[in-house]
This record gives C-alpha cells, structure tokens and sequence, in this order.
C-alpha cells in the first residue's frame, strides 16, 4: 500500500498531472471511479502570477478528496519553495515538483524535465522546498535527460536524501518526448535503489499493461494519465483486475449519464464560454472511445453554448439509448 507521509492511499492507481485535461471535474470523477490520489495540473511556481485565471483554476479547492496535491513547476529554489508554502496555505496536503515536463515553454527556463540535467540544482531545490514546509513533497521525473544519460537513479538517490517522500517516474527520456514506448527497466532499478515509494508511469492503458507494470517494477503505485481521458472508469477496471475480480463495463447509457455530469461540472466550473470550449475535447474523447463517428465529434464541436451540448449528448445517447456496454 502506498503511503506518502501520514496520508495512506487506498488504490494503487494515481491520476497523472495533465495540463488542460486533469482540471477539478476531471479529478473528481476519476478519484469516483477510484483514484487513489489525483494530481492537480502544473502551477507555475511564480505566485505573482497566480493570480490570472488560469492559475486560478488550478489552485486547491478544500472540497476536493484528500489528500489534496499541488504540482508546483519552476527551477529557482526559493520561488518554487514559496509556491510549496503557498500551496500549503491553500490547503495543499502534499506537494508535487514537476521535472518530468518537456514542454518548451517550461524547459526554456530550466523548469520541468531540463533540470535533469543539472543534479547539484536538483539537490537545492528539493533540500529548499521540503524544509519550507511540514506537508510531504514529492517528486516527478523522466528517466533522464535523453538515452544516452539515463540518471533517474542519482535523481532518485538525492530526492531520498533530500526528504522527498515519493518519486513519480515516466518511463521515457526528456528527448523522447511522448515517442517510442515507455520502458520499465530503469523504474525497476530505481525501485530496487532507494526506499521512498516509486510510483511508475508512462503508456499504463489497461488491466494487462497495470499488473505487468506492477510486477516488472515492484512500483508501489501506478500513475495513468492519457488512457483515462474518455474513460475515467479505467480506474475501477484496472483496480477490478488487480483484485482479481470481474471489471464491470459501463453501457453507453452510463457513460451518456457520465458525460452529462462531467460536461455540466466543466461548465460550472469554467464558466459557459470557456466550459463548452474545454468539454469538446473530452467529449471527442469519450465519442472515440464509443467509436462514433468523426462527423458527429465535428457537430459537437459547432456547439455554442451549455444546454445545446446537454441536448445533444443525450439525444445522441440517451434517446437513441441502447444498454449496449462499451467496448473494453
Ligand atoms: C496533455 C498533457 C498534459 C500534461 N501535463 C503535465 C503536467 O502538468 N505535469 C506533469 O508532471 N506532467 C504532465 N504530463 C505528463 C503526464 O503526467 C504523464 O507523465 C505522461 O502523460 C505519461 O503518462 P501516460 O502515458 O499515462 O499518459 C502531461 C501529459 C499530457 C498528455
């Protein structure tokens, strides 16, 4: 069972921080089909800016399921050890670094998975932020810069030694971008290297890919991240699975009943103009996953406002309704 600190977490299976996908609604409906822990998208650790409003949608919520984490994403440690004490004001209960983000617009400045690079840098910020505050911090990386210096064990050894109290690792380089498979083997050393929990990550799709993961690592979590977007019940299956039980399979009408619920959270929680923008994605998602065809992803999308989306989400599947199951 993993344990951060004193929080326990009841399911092995971690939501993995997505930026414009793991927002609050998305959150909460994952830690419903059983999450045990869910991640808020990356924060920028300059507070100043916390205060636009796409960092302030991404600020702790007290009602959200415990334990509550923040990723905090920056390169300075004194910034990004405000931020974890910020964070912690907010009702952060744990606090989450981001390096394990290749995007540009965070490794220009050093941030995310380019301060793989730069050990002694790592060392500092992790030794900064934990002693900034009495909430757990953990970490998260990639194996490595790229494939030629694969150095998530050292990473790992100095966040061991630095107070980090779990280590999330993607199973690809920084280079590799989101290429090629993730591969296990370097998540397996770390695991036998060090004694924080490692949690592993990275191309986690289905009940298979979980237990083999599991056992290949001996990871005392998983962490899934794009398999869930348009089935956040993946959850409960892989967690079915590893109990050795039957994962039930929802009908498209509870998935219809499920995007309604999910559509109308991204509304209230953005607001119409920006909801009906952000719930076409994962409506496209959850259309995919019903295999339902292009065109009528294409109509959704000409949508404008709140009711027509509810309007046309049930018409589609739940006047039309069958209770066939979804596709496995
Ligand atoms: C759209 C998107 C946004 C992401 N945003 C973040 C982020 O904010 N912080 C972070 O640490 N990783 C971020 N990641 C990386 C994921 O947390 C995860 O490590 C990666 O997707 C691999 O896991 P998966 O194969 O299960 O998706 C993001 C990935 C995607 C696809």
């Amino acid at each position: 069972m993993l344990q951060i600190g004193p929080h326990i977490i009841h399911s092995p299976l971690l939501l993995a921080p997505m930026a414009g996908v793991a927002d609050l609604p998305f959150r909460r409906l994952c830690r419903g089909f059983g999450a045990g822990m869910a991640v808020t998208e990356m924060l920028t650790a300059d507070t100043s800016k916390w205060g636009t409003q796409k960092s302030r949608l991404r600020l702790p919520v007290l009602d959200e399921a415990e334990p509550r984490v923040v990723q905090i994403a920056g390169a300075q440690p004194h910034q990004l050890a405000e931020a974890a004490q910020r964070s912690a004001d907010l009702g952060a209960q744990i606090v989450d670094i981001n390096m394990g983000c290749p995007a540009k617009k965070v490794c220009k400045r050093a941030a995310g998975s380019a301060l793989l690079r730069e050990e002694a840098l790592v060392a500092e910020i992790l030794k900064t932020v934990v002693a900034a505050v009495d909430i757990p911090v953990t970490l998260k990386i990639r194996t490595g810069w790229d494939l030629q210096s694969r150095n998530a064990l050292t990473i790992a050894r100095l966040a061991e030694d630095a107070g980090i109290q779990a280590l999330t690792i993607h199973g690809r380089t920084r280079a590799c971008l989101f290429n090629g498979e993730a591969e296990y083997d370097t998540i397996a050393e770390v695991v036998a290297g060090v004694d924080i929990p490692v949690i592993a990550n990275g191309d986690i799709d289905s009940p298979e890919r979980a237990k083999a993961v599991l056992a290949h690592t001996g990871a005392a979590a998983l962490m899934i991240g794009r398999a869930a977007q348009g089935q956040p019940w993946l959850f409960r299956q892989i967690n079915a699975c590893l109990n050795n039980e039957t994962p039930p399979i929802p009908t498209r009408r509870e998935v219809a009943e499920l995007m309604l619920e999910h559509v109308t959270a991204m509304h209230g929680h953005y607001g119409e103009g920006m909801g009906v923008r952000i719930a076409r994605k994962h409506v496209a998602w959850y259309l995919q996953k019903l295999q339902i065809e292009r065109a009528c992803r294409r109509a959704f999308n000409q949508l404008l406002d709140a009711q027509q989306q509810l309007e046309f989400i049930s018409e589609l599947l739940i006047t039309n309704n069958n209770n066939q199951e979804v596709a496995a």
